[in-house]
């Protein structure tokens, strides 16, 4: 149901937030195969009316204008900042201009965020504290401190009165299609490569958050980021796995190959894994997408990477997913490398320098010159069943 092209989630709730379609890269550095959204919802008590969270600079004119479908802009009365980044917050300086009674509803570390990043003043900041609530009437608003999901002042807010969750950034997915989750077709796996690149680093902070909505009646989740979740427990039941660190009998094969010798080395093992029984999606980072790899890690227990040298040291692009591995936290315990060197060693050295604080237990190594031989195909053999062994243990 909607009114003007804007969808009615429940009675007086509106979806006001807007599509961004050609978004293709996020943070500078996440791709997004299909765009995101902005959501941003409006919810109207008898009494009095509240925005909750904005848009991304540049869409200002965009919400203004289908808040004004619905309630005049200029009579808000509360906007609430669930999140500081501009992604959600960029428009909240445009609209708390337009609007002049509007008090910023904000958490105690969001005040100090309100201030720095958009200049709002003290006067203007309504600051709640966990449980706190603000009655708009027959509807309440009821906040729910969730810190670090993913920026120190995150916070979520609930209508008891609706069973309507507001989580922002938590349970949310990069993509511009459908409103609702049931009408986007991969709707878990694009929940899961959002989840492995922005929540995942913060999963025991995401473990306390679902513990902290667990007894709260919820009919409808409404993220910041894509579709509006209408049948909550499926995207619930995925974050209670992905939270818990579950992983299953799999193991990432990530290799840059410069004369196709670390490559024939890669595939090997990915093959050896695969006839043992451990699913072993196989990556080439030159032209691999990131969010692919990031979803793989929520769930893998092992990871193999094959460097050849350059200049001594492992390629660039193995330095990048190694490091990506590391500030992404992914629950994996076992790993392999695998390098093939012209005429020095050294990718070998430098990826145990780079690897050794992520306490990945390393079940194998080989650092061989040109491309492998009869020799060689035993040895790596050996490696990915023994692996495998690891993996299929547990
Ligand atoms: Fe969607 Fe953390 O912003």
């Amino acid at each position: 149901m909607s009114i003007h092209h804007i969808p009615i989630l429940v009675e007086n709730i509106y979806y006001v937030g807007v599509k961004d379609p050609d978004k293709r890269l996020f943070d500078a550095l996440i791709p997004l195969p299909q765009g995101t959204t902005y959501n941003s919802y409006l919810v109207k008590g008898s009494e009095k009316t509240a925005l909750i969270d904005t848009v991304c600079p540049g869409f200002e004119g965009e919400l203004e204008s289908r808040i004004n479908k619905i309630h005049p802009l200029e009579d808000l009365d509360f906007v609430v900042m669930n999140h500081a980044e501009p992604d959600h917050a960029g428009a909240i300086p445009y609209v708390l201009e337009r609007c002049p009674r509007a008090r910023l509803v904000v958490s105690r570390m969001g005040a100090k965020a309100a201030k720095t990043y958009f200049n709002v003043p003290d006067e203007r900041l309504h600051v709640v504290s966990d449980g706190g609530e603000i009655s708009l009437g027959d509807k309440t608003l009821r906040f729910i401190e969730a810190p670090m999901l993913h920026w120190p002042e995150t916070m979520f807010t609930y209508v008891p009165e609706t069973k309507t969750l507001f989580p922002c950034d938590f349970l949310a997915l990069h993509t511009a299609y459908g409103l609702y989750d049931d009408q986007v077709p991969e709707m878990i796996p694009y929940a899961k490569r959002y989840f492995g690149e922005i929540m995942m680093p913060m999963r025991i902070m995401g473990k306390r958050a679902l513990a902290k909505i667990i007894d709260l009646d919820i009919e409808l989740i409404a993220p910041s980021h894509g579709p509006i979740h209408r049948n909550p427990e499926r995207i619930l039941e995925a974050y209670k796995s992905w939270t818990n660190g579950d992983t299953k009998a799999k193991a990432l094969v990530v290799y840059v190959s410069m004369w196709g010798s670390t490559e024939r080395m890669a595939k090997h093992i990915a093959e050896t894994l695969e006839e043992n029984g451990v699913e072993a999606p196989l990556y080439n980072l030159t032209h691999a997408d990131i969010g692919d790899i990031a979803r793989d890690l929520v769930d893998a227990r092992g990871i193999v990477f094959g460097t050849p040298t350059l200049l001594g040291k492992m390629h660039p692009l193995a330095v990048y997913a190694s490091h990506l591995v590391k500030i992404l936290k992914p629950p994996l315990k076992y790993g392999a490398v695998v390098s093939s060197y012209g005429w020095s060693k050294g990718a070998l050295t430098h990826a145990s320098e780079v690897l050794g604080p992520t306490g990945l237990e390393v079940v194998g190594a080989l650092e061989i010159n040109g491309p492998p031989g009869a020799e060689d195909y035993l040895e790596l053999t050996k490696i990915g069943e023994d692996l495998a062994k690891k993996i299929l243990a547990g």
